[in-house]
């Protein structure tokens, strides 16, 4: 049985809002906060209301850091399907979190110490804080995807031909994602103090349920997460329907 409280809002934009006000108020009351952070199209509406409310707010990112889940393996730098450029457009350069505390991991010329130099790097921050969380239609977190270990750290995985295809339209037409990237572990995930998974829109519905009500199973990464205390979703009554009835 999940421990992870839901909170469901009517429209995705709601759900945007409220995921944004939660991380100002979390950096607010903690600055020097370590943010995990995520991309994909959920994501994009989130950093808009995030900055916003930034903006609104008078609120400084001066004093944190960040690390993002995950990053393709083998793109140029400044590639337009890129996580850094992803992040850097939507996020970073809105804010003012400073530039070498903003890490994404980076494959470089060894993709294997790169990972261990990743690990190393949250754990000199003294962990995660509060990790943001996407979904993957087939249950993936990060580029955890289906039969990843529930303890394994950041390494560099393949992805399923699913992934590809659900991420194709972020690359310039005629362009495949990478095969591989690069991903913090579902035990690097695990070991975060909080969790927010964001899911928005019928086409998560299916993985969401799969995720906190049927039985932990490698084949749902995202099951991982019944484990851990502390995991708030936030999601709209489009993802929430295979949920079951809202109390
Ligand atoms: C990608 C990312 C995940 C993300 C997922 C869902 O593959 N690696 O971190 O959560 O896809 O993305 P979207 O929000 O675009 O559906």
């Amino acid at each position: 049985m999940t421990k992870a409280q839901f909170q469901v809002f009517s429209s995705p934009e709601l759900v945007a809002q409220a995921v944004a006000s939660h991380i100002a108020e979390v950096v607010r009351a903690r600055p020097q906060t370590v943010l995990g952070l995520a991309t994909g199209k959920t994501f994009v509406s989130i950093y808009e209301a995030l900055v916003r409310v930034g903006e609104e707010t008078g609120l400084s990112f001066a004093e944190a850091s960040s690390f993002n889940l995950d990053e393709y393996v083998g793109l140029p730098v400044g590639h337009p399907a890129s996580f850094r450029r992803y992040m850097e457009e939507h996020f970073f350069r809105h804010v003012d979190l400073p530039a070498d505390r903003a890490l994404l991991p980076e494959a470089g010329d060894d993709a294997e110490a790169a990972c261990r130099a990743y690990e190393a790097a949250i754990a000199a921050r003294g962990g995660v804080d509060v990790q943001l969380l996407g979904i993957g239609r087939n249950g993936h977190i990060g580029f955890n995807e289906p039969g990843s270990a529930f303890d394994g750290r950041t390494q560099v995985a393949r992805l399923t031909p699913s992934t590809i295809a659900a991420n194709t339209s972020d690359f310039p037409p005629g362009e495949l994602p990478p095969p591989e990237a690069i991903t913090m572990g579902i035990g690097t995930i695990l070991d975060a103090h909080a969790v927010v998974l964001v899911a928005t829109g019928a086409a998560k519905a299916e993985a969401l349920a799969r995720a906190f009500l049927a039985p932990m199973d490698v084949d749902c990464p995202a099951s991982a997460l019944q484990q851990h205390a502390h995991v708030t979703v936030f999601c709209d009554e489009a993802a929430f329907a295979g949920m079951g009835p809202r109390a």
